[in-house]
């Protein structure tokens, strides 16, 4: 993607105008997360790309935490529909190769909403065309676009951002201090578990194909995928019907079988309840305990199809010791499994949730932060002190670095590592094999048929390097 001559030109003032603010204010609003009472001509003008979905409700944290929305992308005119309206002075694009194109230096950043398996061709190409990212996890769908991505983002040196649930707000960051502080001596066992799927998984392609509406571009949609025809509904009788109306919550909006939402289930676009939720799961574990990547990742699940993530699985990631720790399992279930609970424990575990075993006690982790298991250990944790900083989270924090701040807490160095342990946990359900992870070398050493799920073909003339 050319590169516009007239973009640094505008990011340096961005970056400039925002050290000049601090200069002149006690607390800069940047500090804060949020543009403050920045004008709204020297705010960062963002672009949305996949906007119909989670992303009309990113789009609206962004703009309060300081961007200007002025460019958005779909391949979908119906269900984009409310971000249409929502900012109807945005620039509208199908063809996220003709924003990036058309839009040159009038954009300085680009949010990417888009299901899993277009997320590394958008990413990359923006980052390749100068602009700040921003990307909804899971960052990829294989380890090999992680691996680019990376390369390209440090290239491009831009301010970038994933999604996951940050490990950089209060309760994260009280769940690392007791940590650090020995609160539960040693952690060799942690526990992680979803309710997910809430959308069809285990099965099969339904027969036939349906109209594409003219208002869906199918095309773009399946972007580097395998090309398959359009299919709108699921058969009647068919047993993803079924899974559907147990969610009752989620059918009404999101009865299609591929999109919108139910993306999800399928390999060759999504990465699964695992895929789905491990990124924010995964991310205070990796960060508290300073995991590396694993050394063996095993699975066990459900009915394994080739086409789509099981109905539930377990997966076990063994890590090494790192400076001062022990080694640590981790362990997954997706699916509605859950850990045995704790001894002596009789209350329900949350739907969601990760339990920590420490040598001398557990704590429970979940949406309303860390929860030890003992009044002994609570006592002792008030007197914990507070060390580490508090940040404002995924939208402050990545305004931030976009004006010149420090890197938000998954900027890709960061997340591009740890969506690799959560992709690698897939190759693991997806082989049935027991598989030893090289990560220098990227591939497991143990099983040679399970790394042609590292690196994925692309279809339809679509390529990282021309991204
Ligand atoms: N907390 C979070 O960070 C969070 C929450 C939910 C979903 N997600 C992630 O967001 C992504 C999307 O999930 P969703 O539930 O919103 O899916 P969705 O299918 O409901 O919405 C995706 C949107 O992207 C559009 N789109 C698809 N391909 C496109 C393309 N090539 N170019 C432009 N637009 C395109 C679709 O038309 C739709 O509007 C997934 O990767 C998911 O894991 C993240």
């Amino acid at each position: 993607m050319p590169r516009s001559p007239h973009h640094l030109g505008r990011r340096r003032f961005l970056q400039t105008a925002s050290g000049a603010a601090a200069t002149l204010m006690i607390v800069p609003a940047t500090v804060l997360g949020h543009a403050g009472a920045t004008p709204a001509s020297q705010r960062p003008a963002l672009a949305g790309i996949g906007v119909g979905g989670v992303g009309f409700g990113q789009l609206q944290e962004l703009e309060a935490a300081g961007f200007q929305i002025v460019a958005l992308c779909d391949v979908d005119d119906v269900f984009a529909r409310k971000a249409y309206d929502r900012w109807p002075q945005a620039r509208k694009y199908r063809d996220f190769r003709e924003l990036l194109q058309a839009e040159g230096n009038r954009v300085d950043a680009v949010y990417c909403g888009t299901p899993d398996h277009t997320h590394a061709l958008i990413v990359i190409a923006a980052l390749r065309s100068g602009k700040h990212v921003c990307c909804v996890k899971p960052l990829t769908r294989t380890v090999h676009e992680g691996r680019v991505l990376l390369a390209a983002a440090r290239q491009a040196g831009r301010a970038t951002q994933m999604t996951a649930a940050p490990h950089s707000t209060e309760e994260p960051r009280r769940l690392n201090e007791w940590l650090d502080a020995g609160l539960l001596g040693a952690v060799r066992e942690v526990h992680l578990w979803t309710n997910r799927p809430v959308w069809p998984q285990g099965m099969l392609r339904p027969p036939g194909d349906d109209p594409v509406p003219a208002s869906l571009d199918w095309n773009l949609w399946l972007g580097p995928a395998p090309a398959r025809p359009f299919k709108d509904r699921w058969p009647a009788g068919h047993y993803a019907l079924a899974q559907l109306k147990a969610n009752p919550d989620w059918i009404a909006q999101y009865n299609g079988v591929y999109h919108p939402f139910n993306f999800r289930g399928w390999w060759d676009f999504g990465t699964g309840a695992l895929g789905d939720m491990g990124c924010h799961h995964f991310n205070p574990v990796v960060r508290a305990l300073k995991l590396g990547p694993p050394l063996r990742i095993e699975a066990t699940a459900t009915k394994v199809t080739p086409e789509t993530a099981p109905l539930a699985s377990i997966v076990t990631y063994d890590f090494a010791a790192r400076a001062g720790l022990p080694p640590v399992r981790l362990v997954w279930y997706d699916g509605g499994l859950q850990p045995p609970r704790p001894h002596g424990w009789d209350q329900p575990l949350p739907e969601e949730g990760a339990l920590y075993v420490g040598d001398q006690g557990q704590l429970l982790y979940s949406w309303g932060g860390p929860k030890l298991l003992s009044p002994t250990l609570a006592a002792k944790a008030r007197d914990i002190p507070k060390t580490l900083p508090r940040r404002p989270g995924t939208w402050g924090e990545w305004y931030q670095a976009c004006t010149g701040g420090e890197p938000a807490c998954c900027a890709f160095d960061w997340a591009v590592p740890l969506t690799e342990i959560v992709l690698l946990g897939n190759i693991a359900v997806r082989t049935g094999k027991s598989l030893d992870w090289d990560p220098a070398a990227m591939k497991f050493t143990n099983h040679a048929p399970a790394n042609a799920f590292l690196k994925e073909p692309y279809h339809n003339g679509w390529s990282l390097e021309s991204a």
